[in-house]
């Protein structure tokens, strides 16, 4: 799931604030990873999500695991194509038979966060086993319940191979530089699909969207002067001040399905003597858009122009900007969620498909330094997926 700097602050606290009891856990032998009662039932699936998890991928640096996945893909007697990036990694694109088409595609991204840190068993406090590792929720997660949900279906004939292909990302923690390309080479070679079900921790709950992103950059221009005669200049800091005041106590548009727009103020840049009026003040700012951005937009132009008799001058400059993200979540016997961050659904051109975002695993600790999951969540995915897929094709 990508995120900016920001957001990875806030998970961090989130995760911080997660009781950990590490004085309690102990760690297993893993090489016992297979014989715990908990993998009894489906040992393909975690020793698939293990196999992932030991092959280090971060973003930019994919190949091992486009490498892996790839193999284990085509041992599957799927065909398997590589599609170029930018950033330097491969994307995966699996099917089978001669047609690149199918009903539904299921898709992810195999590139993680740093920094990388290796599978690992532990039991908590209340003798649950946790998988930790790099990339175990986030989204290793969802690509191995996708495969093994895809595996199982065909194995019970409720679906032919050729109804099902897959789409694996790299890139897409550092903004889809996987899938925008990924999808562009797909559009051309006229591949498409009825349904499209993303995978990113949602928490096992079927997504109804995700909120979109406005991030830019103020920039105050004042006057210095000595602090004992304010009145001889213009005093940036307290302009800019009085802006992110505004910024922080103002009703931001908001949605039903997404909740609340929230505002944060990131890198504030007001470096000054504290006897010196401040000629120059700047602050980032990343508002998490739960309506469309040109709503949020015209609230923050109107905030700034309210502050501009204030300053000499002041400047905004856009990042980032990109409107929520809206998803099909009509499938039943689901609970929903929505996200307050960024995937790579919007990256795929929405060409009339049904579009689902689904996953096992937490979004709080994606990205923590104690990234886990328990292999329940990871079960369910595989019992969810299977459902998605068959509501997608109409045989439930
Ligand atoms: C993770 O641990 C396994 C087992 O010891 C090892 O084979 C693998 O190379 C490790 N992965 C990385 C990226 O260090
Ligand atoms: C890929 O695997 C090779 C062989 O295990 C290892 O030497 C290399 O460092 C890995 N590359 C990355 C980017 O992890
Ligand atoms: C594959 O799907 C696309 C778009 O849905 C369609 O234009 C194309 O003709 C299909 N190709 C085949 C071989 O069915
Ligand atoms: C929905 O959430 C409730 C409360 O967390 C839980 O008890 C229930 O099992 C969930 N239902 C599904 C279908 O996941």
């Amino acid at each position: 799931m990508f995120t900016s700097a920001f957001a990875l602050a806030l998970f961090a606290a989130v995760s911080i604030a997660t009781p950990i009891n590490q004085q309690s856990a102990f760690s297993l032998d893993e090489s016992d990873a297979l014989s715990v009662p908990e993998f009894a039932s489906r040992p393909e699936l975690f020793q698939l999500h293990k196999d992932l998890i030991q092959v280090s991928s971060l973003s930019r640096h994919e190949e091992n695991a486009t490498a892996f996945l790839s193999k284990y893909l085509s041992n599957q007697g799927l065909n398997v194509e590589l599609l170029d990036s930018p950033a330097g990694g491969k994307n995966v694109y699996a099917y089978f038979g001669e047609d690149k088409n199918a009903s539904v595609l299921l898709t992810s991204h195999i590139d993680t966060v740093p920094p990388y840190f290796n599978y690992s068993l532990e039991r908590d406090a209340e003798n649950r086993l946790r998988i930790h590792g790099r990339g175990s929720t986030d989204a290793k997660a969802s690509v191995a319940s996708q495969i093994i949900a895809a595996k199982e279906l065909v194995a019970e004939k409720k679906v032919s191979s050729e109804d099902i292909s897959f789409l694996y990302v790299v890139g897409e923690e550092i903004g889809g530089l996987g899938m925008v390309p990924a999808d562009k080479q797909l559009i051309k070679e006229h591949v498409g699909w009825d349904t499209v079900i993303f995978g990113e921790p949602t928490g096992n709950r079927l997504a109804v969207g995700h909120k979109g992103i406005y991030y830019f950059q103020i920039r105050v221009y004042g006057r210095s002067c000595h602090s004992g005669y304010p009145e001889l200049g213009v005093d940036a800091n307290k302009a800019l001040i009085g802006i992110m005041n505004d910024l922080l106590t103002t009703q931001f548009p908001e949605s039903k399905l997404l909740g609340k727009t929230t505002v944060n103020i990131g890198e504030i840049d007001a470096s000054n003597a504290a006897n010196v009026l401040s000629p120059y003040a700047a602050c980032t700012v990343l508002i998490r858009a739960a309506s469309t951005t040109d709503k949020i937009a015209a609230v923050v132009d109107q905030i700034i122009s309210k502050h501009e008799k204030d300053a000499i001058r002041i400047e905004t400059e856009t990042t980032q900007r990109a409107d929520p993200t809206y998803v099909d979540y009509d499938a039943p016997g689901f609970n929903h969620t929505s996200l307050s961050c960024s995937t790579d659904v919007p990256n795929m051109l929405n060409r009339g498909f049904k579009r689902y975002l689904y996953g096992p695993g937490l979004i709080t600790i994606a990205h923590s330094a104690n990234e886990y999951i328990l292999p329940d969540m990871l079960e369910q995915g595989v019992d969810d997926y299977k459902r998605l897929v068959l509501h997608a094709l109409g045989r439930n």
